[in-house]
């Protein structure tokens, strides 16, 4: 089959995580008969240098004519001063909400070979974990009014959350349908007992909750959400939340697996066109040095084949080869940990994950 792919590749490490997923889309292509066509586009700091602004309409375009698209990130200090709309990552928003990308599914699983890269102590996760937030994506504080007024102590700056049923509804649908195929188990987060966009997110969870009775459902407080995460994340399947606290709980669940450099992330609305990224940003720092881990693009990738393309069996070949690569002791600078392994650029890591495919 051909399937066009929209390839952004953004800031920072973006070119070259990115790069290091096409290659691997190419040998999966090669191995599985298939051909990938790649388009690349603007996006982020790079668009704003070259046409000055963040999202140039071509890049919308050329995703909305895509099966697929291939994010690396977006943002760097060049770009730090702009105002907030003129920024890399309203790019990122913007993309999002132009392809109604309103599920974003950010698994954490802890890969057995990285357990001494992770912080919490062996006895906490001996039996692993792996869980899968579904953070709500085009809505929420992110896309409510904003602006700046005279308040009560002068000038002020404030940003407002709202969400509809129908946004909850949507949301929750898609958590109870992953929990369906997983676990069966679904923590929903919030902060009901303060803010009454989440009252109402719990009254309408609940409500879809009773078209689901195979899945154990139970709601927890953000707050103790993120204490929870740390003290015994075993207990959690899938957790659904808010575009806010998804934002906040991801990053958490990542650095328990050992490092951010490791986690991918689907992005999808109703259709099966998606988004997929890696949930770090473009780490402008080590851009350029080769220190850049590519195994959540790459893995990002692999999500990719499989709710865009329907490519189950080809997503698990990649899935198995990072595995593999990761058994066989190789690690990025990011991931080393505890192990004595001299670290391996992201060529090379690229290069040891292509030769198990
Ligand atoms: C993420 C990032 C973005 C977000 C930023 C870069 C806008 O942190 O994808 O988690 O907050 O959604
Ligand atoms: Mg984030």
């Amino acid at each position: 089959m051909e399937y066009n792919i929209a390839i952004l590749r953004g800031d920072g490490i973006g070119p070259e995580i990115v790069d290091s997923a096409v290659r691997v889309l190419e040998k999966i292509a090669v191995k599985y008969g298939h051909s990938f066509k790649f388009k690349p586009y603007l996006i982020g700091g790079c668009a704003i240098d070259e046409c000055g602004e963040p999202l140039p309409e071509e890049t919308v375009n050329g995703c909305l004519e895509s099966d697929a698209v291939l994010l690396g990130a977006v943002g760097g200090p060049e770009w730090d001063g702009l105002s907030g709309d003129r920024r890399p990552e309203k790019a990122l928003l913007g993309i999002r909400s132009a392809l109604g990308l309103y599920t974003n599914l950010r698994p954490a699983r802890l890969f057995p070979a990285l357990r001494g890269a992770s912080p919490l102590r062996e006895d906490m996760i001996e039996n692993g974990f792996d869980i899968l937030i579904v953070r709500e994506l085009t809505g929420g504080i992110y896309f409510g009014d904003r602006g700046y007024r005279d308040g009560k102590f002068g000038e002020e700056a404030f940003d407002t959350e709202a969400y509809s049923v129908t946004e909850i509804e949507r949301i929750g649908r898609a958590a109870f349908e992953a929990a369906m195929k997983r676990g069966k188990r679904l923590c929903s987060v919030d902060k009901a007992n303060v803010l009454e966009t989440s009252r109402l997110w719990r009254r309408t969870m609940h409500t879809l909750a009773e078209k689901y009775p195979e899945v154990e459902y139970r709601d927890m407080f953000v707050d103790n959400a993120a204490m929870q995460l740390v003290r015994d994340p075993k207990q959690f399947d899938v957790i659904v939340t808010s575009n806010m606290f998804g934002d906040i709980l991801s990053d958490e669940a990542s650095q328990i697996t050992g490092s951010i450099g490791m986690l991918a992330s689907a992005s999808l609305g109703d259709g099966t066109r998606g988004m997929y990224e890696p949930i770090h940003g473009s780490a402008p720092d080590i851009a350029g040095t080769g220190k850049a881990n590519p195994i959540a693009t790459i893995l990002s990738a692999a999500m990719l084949l499989r709710y865009s393309l329907g490519l189950g069996n080809e997503a698990e070949c990649i899935e198995s080869a990072v595995d593999k690569v990761l058994e066989q002791g190789f690690r990025t600078a990011d991931i080393v940990g505890d192990s004595g392994s001299e670290p391996v650029s992201c060529e090379e890591m690229t290069e040891r994950i292509l030769s198990c495919i």
